[in-house]
């Protein structure tokens, strides 16, 4: 996710600015640029890579000047190049603009700012931005960027300078996080508070639909119509670190408590308003799609774990028999493929090695490959035919949260899409589940709330050394997933078992001192989890089990419950996994594990 900062003040701004680009760091880029205000010009420098490629050209550059914006960019729109990264211009090198978001409406735009004139040089959604400031500006900075942003649909977070005025930045937010230091006569622009924390624990947050006109001698801060806003000022408590971590203890829990916004980002590109649903890279034609006979899931870890609800919503949606292997065993099987054949690689990083090598082997037999990861730029997404990208932001945790319940999203709307194509959902069915996938993210948040609950139990069995999983159906990829987590971040022993199988051999582990997770939502085979709840109650064992809401019969046999909005059985696993996410992490807090950073595990996987 991008990063922005903004300097204004009687200080040179370009090592300010660039300390605060490294404090963004965390956020992932692949490009970086700044745009400085002096002497009656803008001079503008960007360089692909990281910061330190940046630093370089500045210092060729001797660039220096009280007035400035940077920008980090995790390339959305457009490949990570220097002609895409920020800042960028107007037509007349006149206005400068950096940008954290997405535009939605950024092509239609473009082509009526084209139509009139404008040049582009960038593939970027941001580049219309600058574009109509330009258009509507008439000697007033904050008119023009109030005017532009009632026109932008989308999510931004937007800082503007422009030459006729040497002493003012203009920004603006909707969707995107923007704050504003307070120094002494002096003033800091950013999208996250570690990168003004150096100077300053005095902050301004604009909330959406807000802007601010900033000069050396104070802010005025309006509403997009005008209003102006009387907002008080937030004294940041935290130390830099801290800060970071957005004020969470840890990047997994920051991770897993952003969900929320992630489902919804990833969501963002796919549903359009018009009730369709786009993929934008997906390189398959609709023929390629009514001939696939066969999806193969490929995946490791967690990501396989998103393979197994994948596999659940394709076969339901879309009829077409699938397929989910672990990918070091895919690679070294012999696999049926054929052209029609499409395989699916789901990872994160889209680097991992084994799922690399089994899309290799999948294009080496003819199939069509198809790569779900996070990270815009990785080498699946040049090693595979088309991608779907999660949009969950950078995941720091080795824990993987955020982009698991993104993958389950994306493989959800492309289960959809693959029906719809295949007539086996007409529109109003489509939008029906849609409607269903777009309250996921509400959901999400009122499960966080619960969170102190979940501590709770954890608080009662850090101290257990064995634990079991269990779920059937949509419930038991829900279930492996809480054993894993379980196990890579707390290192307590977890096996995650489909329920039915208990009676052919792990039932002889159950004792009192071996707590039982259960998936247990409302689905067609609740009362069989109810039998299974009620074998290990039988032999003294704890039951912790994660249930639909309204659900009272559960309360009778579970020592704790953990409670799910409601929501149909197929999508309810992006709801279900999160209470076990928050037991593994408080399992492994109490404990005194580095939840961040568990022992033995890498983010990305590159070695086989
Ligand atoms: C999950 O918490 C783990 N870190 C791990 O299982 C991970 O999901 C696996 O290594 C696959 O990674 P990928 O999604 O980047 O391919």
């Amino acid at each position: 996710m991008c990063g922005i900062v903004g300097y204004i003040g009687s200080k040179n701004s370009v090592p300010i600015l660039i300390d605060g680009l490294k404090k963004l760091e965390y956020r992932g880029y692949d490009s970086a640029g700044l745009a400085i205000l002096s002497d009656g010009k803008i001079d503008i420098v960007r360089e692909v890579g990281n910061l330190s490629h940046l630093e370089n050209a500045l210092n060729k550059n001797e660039l220096c000047g009280n007035l400035g914006i940077g920008h980090t960019r995790w390339a959305t729109h457009g490949r990570p190049t220097k002609e895409n990264a920020h800042p960028h211009a107007d037509c007349k090198n006149n206005i400068s603009v950096v940008h954290n978001g997405i535009i939605e409406n950024f092509l239609n735009l473009k082509e009526q700012l084209m139509e009139r004139g404008h040049v582009f040089h960038s593939e970027t959604d941001t580049e219309v931005i600058v574009h109509l400031i330009e258009e509507y500006y008439e000697g007033d900075l904050l008119a023009a960027v109030q005017n532009a942003a009632k026109k932008l649909e989308g999510s931004f977070a937007v800082a503007a300078i422009c030459r006729d005025h040497p002493d003012l930045i203009v920004v603006a937010r909707k969707d995107s996080p923007l704050i504003i230091g307070i120094g002494n006569g002096e003033y800091f622009v950013a999208s996250d508070i570690p990168a003004v924390l150096k100077h300053t624990k005095n902050i301004f947050i604009l909330e959406d639909y807000e802007m601010a006109k900033i000069t050396p001698e104070g802010i005025c801060i309006v509403t997009f119509d005008g209003e102006e806003v009387k907002k008080d000022i937030f004294k940041v408590e935290w130390d830099g670190e801290a800060a970071e971590k957005g004020g969470f203890e840890d990047f997994m829990l920051k991770e897993i408590y952003e969900q929320p916004k992630a489902i919804k980002e990833t969501m963002r590109d796919k549903f359009s308003k018009e009730d369709e649903i786009i993929f934008e890279k997906l390189q398959l034609s609709e023929e390629d799609i009514r001939n696939i006979n066969k999806v193969v899931i490929i995946a490791c870890g967690t990501s396989y774990h998103a393979g197994l609800v994948g596999k659940e919503a394709i076969e339901h949606w879309a009829k077409i028999p699938v397929e989910v292997d672990i990918s070091s065993e895919f690679r070294y099987s012999d696999p049926i493929l054929n052209e029609n054949t499409l395989v699916v690689a789901i990872t994160q990083s889209g680097e991992t090695a084994d799922t690399l090598a089994g899309v290799k082997e999948a294009k080496n037999k003819g199939a069509k490959v198809i790569g779900i990861t996070n990270v815009l730029g990785s080498t699946i997404t040049r090693e595979a035919d088309g991608i779907i990208y999660t949009h969950a932001g950078p995941e720091i945790g080795v824990a993987a949260t955020k982009t698991l319940v993104c993958q389950m999203v994306a493989l959800y709307i492309f289960a959809l899409y693959l029906a719809k194509i295949r007539k086996y959902l007409n529109t109003e069915e489509t939008s029906a589940i849609a409607k269903d996938i777009l309250m996921l993210p509400d959901k999400v948040e009122e499960i966080l709330s619960g969170n102190g609950k979940i501590k709770e139990s954890a608080e009662n069995y850090a101290n257990c050394t064995d634990f079991l999983f269990l779920g059937r159906g949509i419930g038991l990829p829900v279930a492996l997933e809480g054993a894993l987590k379980l196990k890579e971040i707390s290192y307590i022993h977890a096996e995650g078992y489909a329920a039915g199988e208990m009676k052919h051999g792990p039932i002889a582990l159950i004792d009192d001192g071996v707590p039982v997770v259960v998936v247990a939502t409302k689905s067609k085979v609740y009362e069989k989890i109810l039998g299974n709840i009620q074998e290990v109650k039988a032999r003294g064992a704890d039951v912790v089990a994660v249930a639909s809401c309204g659900d009272d019969e559960i309360e009778k046999v579970a020592d704790y419950v953990f409670y799910l909005p409601e929501t149909p059985e197929i999508i309810s696993a992006v709801l279900a996994v999160v209470p076990l996410q928050l037991f593994a992490y408080h399992m492994a807090k109490e404990r005194g594990c580095n939840v961040d950073q568990p022992r033995n595990l890498a983010k990305s996987v590159t070695v086989e």
